[in-house]
């Protein structure tokens, strides 16, 4: 008796203990008890297969030879931008040249494209025109003042029409204007964009006046057909600028409603370098407007600042667990708001893999932006983009 109950009860007995183990291995397995890293997280790109692209920037040439963060690039991204090496500083030459031939520097530009498509990623082009990081003999004179209107005029279709052509078929949008409207607008700055526009810190402006932006979208039209062609700009959340934008695109498209098939602007970019204060009902208010005017909505560089000076010059914030919960919030408030508006939206790209190559930490202001930590430790607010809802 003591022997068959024995036997009868110990396979069970083992099966019981077997079930035991594996359930508590099944929960080890959860993001509590053995957190996800960044090569065993679910993609990104997967997670929003069916939503839109998913994109980070390339900061180095050599991005793709750092195991790391070649690996975590190519594991949570589908789409890459250069960080800086399309930039007209980094691509035109870098000294007015002596006659007709240019010489472009686009070997950086080139290992990066190409080592981004080899990797079966998207590229996108950033950017053609921009007052910023752009060479001054393109619409200036050696003493500074404002080349003649048609010299200006012959360099920026010069710039445009080559460099598209050079990346032509590789790319599937462009930043073809970047950064046009001034900061502190008002509500009557807007009426007509081209009162909107940066005067004398935009070297175009200042030499061709604001037909400029028209003719740097028609002049990349022209060069590729193909390409998608963004205007794209900052603080888009805030009511004037995004009426600006508006108007601006607006108007383009009405006057050029079919260049090569199609109106001349295809999107606008909005670039979202938030705050953990931005009001998330601000960023969906532009999104309902842009998309009101039919174009393709792309949100082009998102970070969120979640502490040090840029929160706050006279007493930074520090970076701590709660610094980490609101940010994680705040990404999660903002897909929340790309899923809802997802018909319109095709692209999210990050400003940054990890916050140890983020701009905001290299340039000091300690903002700890992205998803993931200095050592590639993926933060709350990768948790949060992972499942925005659930957070
Ligand atoms: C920034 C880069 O991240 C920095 O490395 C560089 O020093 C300055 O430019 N808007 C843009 C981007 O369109 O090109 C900027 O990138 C960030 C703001």
């Amino acid at each position: 008796m003591g022997n068959k109950a024995f036997s009868y009860f110990l396979p069970r007995l083992c099966v019981i203990l077997f079930v035991i183990l594996c359930v508590g291995l099944l929960a080890c397995n959860t993001p509590e008890g053995d957190p996800d890293t960044w090569d065993t997280a679910r993609p990104l790109h997967d997670i929003y297969r069916n939503n839109f692209l998913v994109g980070n920037i390339v900061r180095d040439t050599n991005c793709f030879n750092h195991a790391t963060r070649s690996g975590i690039l190519r594991r949570h991204y589908n789409t890459v931008t250069a960080e800086n090496h399309m930039k007209p500083d980094f691509i035109a030459p870098s000294s007015r040249p002596a006659n007709d031939t240019w010489v472009y520097r686009f070997s950086s530009a080139d290992t990066i494209v190409n080592a981004a498509l080899n990797a079966g990623m998207k590229v996108v082009g950033h950017t053609l025109v921009w007052h910023s990081q752009t060479p001054a003999w393109l619409t200036r004179q050696n003493n500074g003042s404002p080349l003649d209107k048609d010299t200006a005029l012959a360099n920026l279709e010069k710039y445009v029409t080559e460099v598209v052509t050079h990346f032509k078929g590789r790319l599937i949008e462009w930043d073809v204007a970047n950064e046009i409207f001034r900061d502190g607008l008002s509500g009557t700055d807007t009426i007509d964009w081209r009162n909107a526009l940066r005067m004398n810190d935009s070297g175009w402006n200042t030499a061709i006046g604001p037909e400029y932006v028209e003719l740097a979208f028609y002049y990349a039209r022209l060069a590729d057909p193909e390409v998608k062609l963004i205007y794209n700009d900052y603080s888009l959340n805030n009511e004037f600028k995004a009426r600006a934008v508006y108007n601006m695109v607006k108007d383009i498209n009405a006057r050029y409603p079919n260049v090569m098939g199609r109106p001349l602007i295809d999107g606008i970019g909005m670039q979202s370098h938030h705050r953990i204060f931005t009001i998330p009902r601000s960023v969906e208010d532009s999104i309902v407007l842009f998309s009101s005017l039919g174009v393709e909505i792309a949100i082009t560089e998102l970070d969120i600042t979640a502490a040090g000076r840029l929160l706050d010059q006279s007493n930074p914030p520090p970076w701590n667990e709660t610094a980490a919960q609101r940010q994680a919030e705040q990404y999660a408030a903002m897909f929340k708001i790309f899923l809802k508006y997802q018909s319109h939206i095709n692209r999210v790209t990050f400003w940054g893999l990890d916050d140890g190559t983020h701009w905001r930490t290299l340039d000091g202001s300690g903002a700890h932006g992205t998803l993931l930590d200095r050592n590639f430790n993926l933060k709350p607010a990768f948790f949060a983009v992972m499942n925005p809802y659930g957070f």
